[in-house]
């Protein structure tokens, strides 16, 4: 997968700088031809002559090098790229990107560039979990950046938790993932779709929220479907613990004000499945701080959530194709649903009981019926793999030129 892919490797100044070499190594060892930008803060962990020597090529040190810009500009060098990767992707340079600063070659080149990015956080586990950090995340996530890692462990800093860079295997296992959608068989082939899935977290102050108690299989399911498809997947997806499907690129977001916006960053796509169990309310105004105890409870005022479903759905050059909605009713099943796709303006809705007892919400089965403009199709009660591996096969045979029916 990794043959002949040129990779722009842009080494950040953070400890796991050391591990840049033995990737430069195996990267090679896989046919990848890489090229990289030092900042000045990763020459204090790895030498410009130590990645020259084992990149066999050039290090790019200086934005202001003007020989460097008449031999190769910023632009041209990332755009000489198939992907840029950036390891180790520290907290400055996250936020750097987050909001759009070029102060230095790495930056201006991630700026500059049209060509896919992915990378691989490494700092201290504050550093990690801080606000500002995890909301330049959400934001990078949003654009489609590819991340990898970090994992948990003990820290350079001598603290123990997330924070520590993916190692270098990993590295090469999301390189190759990314590369292999671009190659991918199937009916689903070259077509793109964005999935939701799992709860929304709304949040009340900074340590409580408001919930929904989905589990993100059946979301999760269809996306790894999908991809069996051959599709190219973006999943959009709530706080789970369902394990990532290979393949996906995953944008993990809390509320659904940010499920909406990462839905539409996720535009255009040919298919959308929206399985998520979107909350409808959020909290008009959170707390900055942790409400206190008092003698009364506090008043929490709930305003409404944006209708992702609905919104996409909305006749426009940007509309997917096929957007398929689920309705999850504990009554009037079959007449709540059709009511549901006629309002929403979706082409399919999946249908299925969530009464209790159904065992629906977190179990592995589901019992559901297919709603398109043709009527009412009864599946049978099967594991909620299987419900999606039907529903994919459908889909591509909706998008094949067969009817939708
Ligand atoms: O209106 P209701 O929540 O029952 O509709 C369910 C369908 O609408 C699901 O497909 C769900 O993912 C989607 N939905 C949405 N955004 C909302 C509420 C529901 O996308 N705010």
């Amino acid at each position: 997968m990794l043959e002949q892919r040129r990779i722009l490797l842009i080494v950040a100044g953070g400890i796991a700088a050391v591990k840049v070499p033995d990737l430069i190594r195996r990267l090679r060892e896989r046919g990848a031809k890489v090229r990289c930008i030092l900042t000045k803060g990763g020459a204090n962990f790895v030498t410009p002559l130590t990645l020259a020597a084992l990149s066999g090529d050039k290090v790019y040190t200086d934005l202001f090098d003007l020989k460097d810009e008449s031999e190769m500009g910023h632009i041209r060098l990332s755009r000489e790229a198939d992907i840029i990767l950036v390891a180790p992707a520290t907290a400055d340079i996250m936020a750097k990107m987050a909001h759009g600063l070029a102060d230095d070659l790495a930056t201006t080149a991630l700026l500059a560039t049209d060509k896919p990015v992915m990378i691989a956080p490494s700092m201290n586990v504050m550093m990690w979990t801080h606000p500002a950090t995890q909301a330049n995340l959400a934001t990078l996530q949003s654009r489609q950046i590819n991340i990898v890692g970090p994992g948990a462990g003990d820290l350079a800093c001598g603290e123990v938790g997330d924070g520590r860079m993916a190692e270098v295997p990993d590295i090469i296992a999301a390189l190759n993932r990314f590369f292999q959608k671009g190659n991918r068989q199937g009916p689903l082939a070259r077509r793109r779709a964005l999935v939701t899935s799992g709860p929304t977290y709304e949040p009340i102050d900074p340590v409580r929220y408001i919930a929904n108690r989905s589990s993100g299989k059946q979301g999760h399911a269809i996306a790894a479907a999908l991809i069996a498809q051959g599709c190219d997947v973006t999943l959009i997806s709530g706080p789970t613990h369902e394990p990532v499907p290979d393949g996906v690129t995953l944008v993990k977001i809390e509320t659904a004000e940010q499920m909406l916006k990462a839905a539409q960053a996720a535009l255009p796509v040919d298919i959308a499945v929206c399985a998520a169990a979107v909350g409808d309310w959020t909290v008009e105004n959170p707390a900055p701080s942790k409400i206190k105890k008092g003698a009364k409870p506090p008043t929490v005022k709930l305003a409404q959530n944006p209708d992702i479903l609905a919104t996409l759905s909305k006749p426009g050059s940007k509309r997917p194709r096929l957007v398929v909605g689920f309705a999850a009713e504990t009554n009037n099943l079959i007449k709540n649903a059709k009511a549901k796709r006629a309002a929403k303006q979706c082409d399919w809705i999946v249908a299925n009981d969530v009464g209790t007892g159904t065992g629906t919400f977190g179990g592995d089965h589901n019992t559901v019926h297919l709603i398109t403009a043709d009527g009412v199709e009864d599946w049978p009660s099967m594991r909620k793999q299987a419900v999606a591996d039907r529903l994919a096969q459908r889909i591509a045979l909706a998008l094949n030129g067969k009817p939708q029916s």
